[in-house]
């Protein structure tokens, strides 16, 4: 991050990208959305937001990943979490943003969700807003469904659309995070969903297994792995048709559990340790795949300079 070119002006916040261990998903409501039961977990995998004043708003990307179709206007999630602040304290003054991006484009794993978390956290220090955390976990729910988690982090159990929030108790995991060429769009992914179960009567689980809570309580890999779910995984696989395979390859590997990170197509894998996680990233990358180790829970949103 290259400080020394930043007015002392400037505030850092980051946040994480997530990924869902258990994603069970209701029917679809009146509104468009569906209810969930959702185990999400924070990633070590950041997002990197700098707000510095100026004189017209302005919003900048980079990063390696694929920026492609990533909104530089109004439609960029960043920028709508400056407008709801702007909002909700009627402060106008403008703001240049720059957004370092290392969590997959349109992948599954809340980056987008993630810029928006960070920014809340860093206009409410730029402008001095004293927003609390709860008044800004509101604003988060406005913005989008993923981003209260990204601002609380760790590990929590998410109702409603992912927005109604509890924390559970989880030790660290290794994973193998293996971004996809394509990217899905989150809507897409739901209708897809929706067409695939339009005869089936679907009930929401209340609550999530007691084993999986103990898997995590205790840090336990191969306990955990028979519990990852994802409700979504067959809409996504229809869309992006190489994801089964990268999945497969995945498993001859040697991960404990493969799954498809949210509404995907980025594939999460579980291993053993870091050191498993190595042996199975160096196997992926034999065979042509990008892919990236990580660990979990990570922090949510926090500030990184002011
Ligand atoms: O909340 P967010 O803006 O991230 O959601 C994007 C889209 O994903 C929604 O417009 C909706 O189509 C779908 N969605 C859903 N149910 C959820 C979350 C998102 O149908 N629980």
């Amino acid at each position: 991050m290259p400080f020394r070119h930043l007015p002392e002006s400037s505030v850092i916040a980051r946040a994480p990208g997530k990924i869902n261990l258990v994603l069970r998903v209701g029917p679809r409501r009146a509104d468009g959305y569906h209810d969930l039961l959702t185990c999400f977990q924070a990633v070590d995998i950041w997002e990197t937001i700098t707000l510095s004043p100026a004189e017209e708003f302005s919003i900048a990307v980079t990063g390696d990943v694929n920026l492609g179709e990533i909104p530089l206007d109004g439609n960029n999630l960043a920028m709508k979490a400056v407008a709801a602040v702007a909002q909700a304290t009627g402060r106008t003054d403008a703001v240049a943003i720059l957004i370092d991006k290392k969590v997959p484009v349109g992948g599954g794993m809340g980056g987008g969700s993630a810029d928006a978390a960070a920014t809340l956290l860093a206009i409410n220090e730029l402008w001095q807003t004293g927003l609390s955390q709860v008044e800004l976990l509101d604003i988060a729910a406005e913005l989008g469904s993923d981003v209260p988690f990204l601002l609380e982090g760790g590990t929590a159990l998410g109702r409603g659309r992912g927005e109604i929030l509890e924390p559970i108790k989880s030790l660290a995991f290794s994973w193998v995070i293996v971004p996809s060429m394509e990217h899905l769009a989150t809507p897409g992914v739901y209708g897809r969903l929706d067409e695939l179960r339009a005869d089936v009567d679907v009930v929401l689980p209340e609550s999530l297994p007691d084993a999986f809570l103990d898997a995590l309580y205790r840090g336990d890999p191969e306990a955990l792995a028979p519990h990852l779910i994802n409700d979504m995984a067959q809409a996504s696989l229809d869309l992006e048709l190489e994801l089964e395979a990268t999945l497969e390859k995945g498993l001859q590997c040697g991960a404990l559990a493969v799954m498809v990170s949210g509404s995907g197509p980025t594939s999460a894998m579980l291993a053993r340790d870091d050191a498993h996680a190595n042996a199975i990233q160096a196997s992926l990358r034999d065979q042509g795949h990008h892919c990236v180790i990580t660990s979990s829970p990570a922090r949510g949103a926090h500030l990184v300079r002011r």
